[in-house]
């Protein structure tokens, strides 16, 4: 096939059929910014209303760049991946500093920001700014590599950079932005993946070779990834005058800097747990087994138990904060929410 053939049919079909979308309403590159960060991890739907509040909190670039830190991981609550929006305040600052507030149009400039590899800068410079600039997600690896056949490995690199370089070709110069969120709408609500493909809606069925050679099925052909590692953990509650324990992680690896519960990186009974809470210093009073809660990283599995402890003082070690802060002013990563709605439970209960 000619790849250049699906131009036409393909922008048609978006102007009938797009998804009105907050930030594709108003496209200003602050809004389109931040959606792009939240949709690289998060399908669009759910990603509304989060992106609704984040942009009435902080309209713009500057108000990003000034809030305070746990003001900007607030708002981000429930999405996860929190380090997506530290970079986003990172790169917000540097916006302010090195651009005069306004974000680059450039994809080569964008990419240095922390927080945009190449799908990201292409997709601000196009949908923002229409400057011709390919932006290859998984939904576009999948809709390309059916229609030509393709039968790469997506995962791999250089199938990303020929698939980029075959859209660099083809891209319409007046209306980039509309033909890439084309070939995301087209993969996203038609060519869908897990050999469930709409082709009897697809706009560019009659050219699309997968279709012509019934390969729709097994293309597109991905390597698998590494499964993730299980571990187990025992989260602690320890509550003492109303008040329960925090601590922060550490500056790097995994939810680097987030808030958590103290946890011990392996299961411990109940009959072991005082003994575990005296080595930190912890006379504990009352204890009892909390439900066990699981949560799926990348490439970690944590299996989580839990204990509740009442504990006889308030050990500087730690950071003891009320209900109202735990629910108001801290945010803990989505792996401990089993625990932070238990936490609240019991603290109403005090
Ligand atoms: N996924 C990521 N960015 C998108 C956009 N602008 N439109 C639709 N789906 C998307």
């Amino acid at each position: 096939m000619v790849l250049s053939e699906i131009v036409t049919p393909l922008v048609t079909w978006y102007h009938q059929y797009k998804r009105s979308l907050p930030w594709r309403d108003i496209p200003t590159p602050y809004r389109v910014w931040v959606s792009e960060i939240m949709l690289q991890q998060t399908r669009v739907d759910p990603a509304i209303p989060y992106f609704e509040r984040f942009v009435s909190t902080l309209p713009d670039i500057a108000s990003l760049a000034n809030a305070d830190e746990e003001t900007v991981l607030k708002l981000w609550e429930g999405l996860g991946y929190y380090s997506r929006v530290r970079n986003l305040q990172k790169a917000a600052k540097i916006v302010e500093r090195e651009y005069g507030g306004i974000l680059p149009s450039d994809p080569a400039l964008l990419l240095k920001l922390p927080g945009i590899g190449e799908y990201t800068a292409g997709a601000i410079a196009s949908i923002a700014y229409q400057v011709p600039a390919p932006a290859v997600d998984g939904n576009v690896l999948r809709v390309i590599s059916r229609l030509t056949a393709d039968d790469s490995d997506i995962a791999e690199m250089a199938t990303k950079r020929a698939m980029q370089e075959k859209l660099v070709a083809i891209l319409p110069q007046d209306r980039p932005g509309d033909f890439n969120q084309a070939l995301m709408d087209l993969g996203a609500t038609v060519c869908l993946p897990n050999g469930a493909p709409h082709c009897d809606r697809c706009p560019l069925a009659s050219l699309c070779e997968a279709q012509k050679q019934g390969l729709t099925e097994t293309l597109p052909k991905k390597s698998k990834k590494q499964a993730p590692v299980a571990e187990e953990k025992t989260v602690f509650l320890l509550v003492c005058g109303g008040k329960i324990a925090l601590q922060k992680r550490p500056e790097s690896g995994l939810l680097a800097g987030l808030w958590e519960f103290p946890n011990l990186p392996r299961k411990i009974s109940l009959q072991k747990a005082t003994n575990a809470l005296k080595d930190w210093g912890f006379i504990a009073t009352t204890l009892h087994a909390l439900p066990k809660a699981k949560h799926v990283f990348t490439h970690k599995i944590w299996n989580m138990n839990g204990i509740y402890a009442e504990v006889q003082e308030l050990l500087p070690d730690f950071t003891w904060v009320s209900a109202k802060d735990l629910s108001d002013t801290y945010t803990l990563p989505t792996a401990f929410r089993v625990y932070q709605s238990e936490a609240l439970k019991l603290l109403s209960k005090e």
